[in-house]
């Protein structure tokens, strides 16, 4: 939807040289990487230079102070944004997501703060809404309120009483509980959440943060931006600190403290760890360019 292309002609202009085919095994390695990924708006910079990557089976969070870049980054990954620069590598193959379908054609799905659920309809019809199950050209509506139900009872969603009430009666960790119920349904690979437990009370974020948890258990790769560090630690594998549109530091979550979080965060650096082996450009740990530092 956005008119200039990256202009870097030679990546294949399709979403999705390889599509995900569910049930096939993913090729070993990040289900994502992001390479030297760039996005301006006219002269603001939002991101420069991200390398990233996103490991299937667990969960990446993206954190950074207000405006560091976080909420554009996964606009890039979830096909609203097209980055000025880089390169998405979607299970080996880069691809370029030229709208949101793009991303979920891939397996890529997005649970924004605003949820775009429909308080009238029930969750049912929420969860299945532009992927109903139509067999002859009739909803088959049996099969839908089946796969709803499994899903939730996959996610171990259970305090919802009745699938069949409309999202506008449920609490706000409910509605958080089908929206990403829902993303898993369509076969997504790639879940990514702005911060789900924002608008959220404490019993309502312990339920998104066990489905959180357990997305990632059960072989989602999922990113969480949050700024609540305390949910960060207790459902990040890894960390991705984001300042001024820079990948200051990534690695395993165990690697960090809430302290050299905030260091990062607030001044892009941290004295109170190895710096030195966040810092560190390896393969693995997917580290930004380090030119910076
Ligand atoms: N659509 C846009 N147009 C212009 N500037 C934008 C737009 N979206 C984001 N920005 C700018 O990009 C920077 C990063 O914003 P954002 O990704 O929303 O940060 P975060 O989610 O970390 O708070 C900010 O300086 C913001 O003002
Ligand atoms: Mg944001």
């Amino acid at each position: 939807m956005v008119a200039n292309s990256t202009g870097d002609g030679a990546a294949p202009a399709a979403a999705g040289a390889a599509p995900f085919v569910p049930g096939t095994t993913p090729t070993d390695g990040p289900l994502l990487q992001l390479r030297d990924i760039s996005k301006s708006f006219g002269p603001v910079q939002a991101l420069t230079g991200i390398d990233l990557d996103i490991p299937v089976g667990e969960v990446t969070a993206l954190v950074g102070d207000n405006g560091a870049g976080k909420s554009t980054l996964v606009k890039c990954i979830a096909g609203i944004y097209q980055p000025n620069g880089g390169q998405l590598v979607w299970n080996g193959n880069p691809v370029q997501l030229h709208s949101p379908k793009d991303a979920a054609d891939l397996g890529i799905a997005t649970v924004y703060q605003d949820l775009a659920l429909c308080d009238n309809l029930d969750i049912v019809q929420n969860m299945l809404l532009g992927h109903e199950v139509t067999r002859l050209g009739l909803l088959n509506e049996i099969s839908m309120e089946l796969t709803a139900k499994q899903t939730l009872r996959d996610l171990s969603v259970t305090t919802v009483r009745s699938i069949r009430q409309p999202v506008g009666s449920l609490s706000g960790g409910q509605r958080q509980a089908v929206a990403v119920a829902k993303a898993v349904m369509l076969d997504a690979q790639l879940v990514m959440l702005d911060e789900p437990t924002a608008a959220l009370g404490v019993s309502q974020t312990e339920l998104v943060l066990g489905l959180i948890t357990r997305l990632a258990r059960r072989g989602h790769a999922v990113i969480v931006i949050s700024h609540n560090l305390t949910d960060v630690f207790r459902v990040a594998d890894r960390l991705a600190v984001l300042y001024l549109g820079r990948l200051v530091a990534t690695g395993p979550a165990a690697e960090f403290d809430p302290q050299s979080v905030v260091d990062y965060m607030t001044t892009g650096t941290s004295g109170r760890l190895g710096n030195g082996s966040l810092s560190q450009p390896t393969a693995s740990s997917g580290f930004g360019t380090g030119s910076e530092g």
